[in-house]
């Protein structure tokens, strides 16, 4: 995901459509529900990539809003000339890291869900801890949840998968576990490239207790 350049015309569509589906980082809490023309349910995607699996989500579910956070620029474009398409309106998009978007911007039990799939493996032991599911994130992530909220995790890499039942070991924030791929989960290029690699994909569902 690192490498993949924006193109002209992906910068075009943000550009042109940051006012319709972009929200600028600040370092105060905002109210999320303000973003949306609909009050209902929010759900946050952390780290949505091209965003092939924020759009459709959005598409099959228009009684929930979406919150999508990514890092890393290059799909920004891409997703929001596809929510334009569809003229979906249940979804914004923030450009930040996800932790001081949560620690500035979202209000504590404000989030009703949050999906995370396909983190980056960091497969190396020397980079473990760059791995974002660490104790910090499931506080961080707790914080921010309604009591009752869900956390969806996917991952293609089963040493990760070990590592997420190993750190979700650990804590008394969440319960649940491994789950049968749910049919609400898109199969993006991104999912497919793994699974022609022979990769294992693995679905979490946590909830906040
Ligand atoms: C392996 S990609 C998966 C992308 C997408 N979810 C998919 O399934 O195709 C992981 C993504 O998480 C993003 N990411 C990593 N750490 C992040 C962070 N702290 N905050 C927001 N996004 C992050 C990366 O930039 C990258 O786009």
């Amino acid at each position: 995901m690192r490498g993949v350049r924006i193109t002209p015309a992906q910068q075009e569509a943000r550009d042109n459509l940051w006012a319709k589906f972009g929200v600028e980082f600040q370092e105060s809490q905002i109210d999320l529900e303000t973003l949306f023309p609909k009050s209902q349910p929010i759900v946050m995607e952390v780290g949505y990539g091209m965003g092939e699996a924020t759009w459709q989500i959005a598409k099959a579910n228009s009684s929930t809003n979406y919150l999508g956070v990514e890092v890393h620029m290059p799909g920004v474009g891409k997703l929001m000339a596809r929510l334009d398409e569809y003229e979906l309106t249940n979804v914004r998009l923030i450009e930040r890291d996800v932790f001081e978007v949560l620690y500035h911007m979202v209000k504590n039990s404000s989030l009703d869900g949050v999906h995370l799939f396909f983190p980056d493996p960091w497969p190396k032991k020397r980079h473990f801890k760059r791995r974002i599911i660490n104790e910090r994130f499931l506080a961080d992530v707790s914080a921010k949840l309604k009591l009752g909220g869900y956390l969806h995790i996917a991952t293609d890499w089963v040493p990760y998968a070990e590592w997420i039942n190993e750190v979700f070991s650990q804590t008394k924030l969440f319960t649940g576990g491994v789950i049968e791929r749910p049919d609400w989960r898109p199969l993006t290029r991104f999912e497919g490239q793994g699974i022609s690699k022979d990769h294992a994909v693995n679905d979490f569902r946590f909830l906040k207790v």
